[in-house]
């Protein structure tokens, strides 16, 4: 069982479709969950755009709910990944030690290795916004299915 955690800031728009995304592409040997580094949105279900743009794409993400990153993910999950930099100088901070931080990846760096590229917060945009980031999502969880599959 690979244990793969998402995360944004509010957990409502971004890590929820890379969750639901994944999970829609993998099996029960593949474990997906998502949070956010803040408390914002603690307990609410996805912002309805991204619930829009997965259903388009035949995915129900709307029955997931918000929480927030705790220390204990770190040793629940093999990878998290940030779906951008500041996301991801967070975890970096909360790190206890090296094997935490090295759990820690971007989640573009799948598909632009190394280029530190942003998922963009689509919060205050349009569904445009959404679909984009929809699309960048799905190409990551395709590389992150076959890395997972290629290592067993
Ligand atoms: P997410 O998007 O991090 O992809 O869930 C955001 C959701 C809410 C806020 C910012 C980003 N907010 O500031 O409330």
């Amino acid at each position: 069982m690979t244990k793969i955690l998402m995360v944004c800031l509010g957990n409502i728009c971004r890590s929820p479709l890379a969750e639901g995304i994944l999970n829609s592409i993998t099996d029960y040997t593949i474990k997906v969950d998502s949070a956010g580094t803040s408390a914002y949105h603690l307990g609410e279900h996805p912002d309805l755009r991204s619930i829009a743009i997965a259903k388009e794409n035949n995915i129900d993400i709307s029955k997931q709910r918000s929480r927030q990153f705790v220390i204990d993910d770190f040793d629940k999950f093999d990878i998290i990944y940030a779906m951008d930099k500041s996301n991801y100088n967070n975890l970096v901070l909360l790190s206890r030690n090296s094997i935490d931080k090295q759990k820690i990846k971007l989640i573009l760096n799948e598909v632009y290795s190394n280029q530190n590229k942003d998922v963009p917060d689509p919060y205050y945009g349009g569904q445009d916004g959404f679909k984009e980031v929809f699309n960048m999502l799905l190409d990551s969880c395709i590389i992150i299915k076959k890395n997972i599959l290629d290592e067993r």
